[in-house]
């Protein structure tokens, strides 16, 4: 699945505060070794190589784009061109960071405790997933997807919330490590430019439908239909920008020391 890294990039802002959020409530001092799963184009990991800058860093993405862009932009850090589900690392991490990625991967139950063993004891896990799957941006593609022009092409894309409940991760991690730190944050963003929700989907939820369409024409009139729908669910303000609450989870996970 391809990667827009200038796409993504459209409302950094908005997309690096719950990075940062993340971030700042990790409080090693100095953790040696650092992978950053899912790290796209690298603007978040360039945060993680500031902050810890005798560390060794390495962000780790499948895709081909993003990863070339974070190579230009960020040469000095180690980049790994390999799939989240098949992280096993030769050194085990002090800290695994992962900024809205591991909702593009399904059966957390699994994943989250194989992360946790990838890491020395008294290592951190720290991640951020969106957890907006319930709101009009989403609901309206999926419906879109699912009805009966689209579904025989696109129905197969809608996948279940990959993303529980903050119970449910208390429920799978606390009896895995020894401090656990879970919120939940809706940010109230309010976005700027014309159709504003369709352009920050175009970045992320929507590519994956446009990519399987494939046929420019039917792309263009399945965006036309979703960004109607959009318009709609979010008018623009009188000031011309758009309200786009987005709410989002954290976890941060400490291990047992030794
Ligand atoms: C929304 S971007 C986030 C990028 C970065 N973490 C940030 O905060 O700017 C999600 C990234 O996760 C990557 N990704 C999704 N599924 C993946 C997988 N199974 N293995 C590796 N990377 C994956 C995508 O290629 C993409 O670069």
């Amino acid at each position: 699945m391809a990667w827009n890294p200038d796409q993504y990039h459209l409302y950094s802002d908005h997309r690096l505060r719950p990075a940062l959020d993340l971030l700042s409530q990790v409080q090693l001092i100095k953790p040696l070794v650092i992978y950053d799963l899912g790290c796209g184009s690298g603007n978040v990991t360039s945060f993680l190589s500031k902050r810890w800058n005798e560390s060794i860093v390495v962000g780790v993405d499948n895709s081909t784009e993003m990863l070339a862009k974070a190579k230009s932009d960020y040469p000095a850090i180690e980049w790994q061109h390999s799939d989240i589900s098949e992280f096993d690392p030769s050194s085990a991490g002090h800290l695994i960071f992962s900024n809205a990625a591991l909702h593009w991967l399904d059966d957390h139950e699994t994943l989250l405790p194989n992360l946790l063993n990838k890491l020395i004891p008294g290592g951190v896990l720290a991640v951020q997933m969106p957890n907006n799957f319930q709101a009009p941006s989403h609901q309206l593609l999926y419906e879109l997807a699912q009805s009966d022009r689209w579904q025989k092409r696109l129905g197969h894309l809608v996948r279940p919330a990959p993303v529980h409940k903050l119970e449910w991760y208390y429920d799978l991690l606390s009896p895995l490590v020894a401090d656990l730190n879970l919120w939940e944050t809706s940010y109230f963003q309010v976005l700027e430019g014309k159709n504003a929700v369709l352009e920050w989907t175009r970045g992320t939820a929507l590519r994956p439908f446009l990519e399987t369409l494939g046929d420019e024409r039917e792309r263009h009139i399945f965006e036309e239909e979703y960004a109607e729908r959009l318009m709609e669910a979010y008018p623009q303000q009188e000031d011309g920008s758009t309200l786009y609450p987005f709410s989002r989870l954290f976890i941060v996970a400490q291990t047992a020391d030794d």
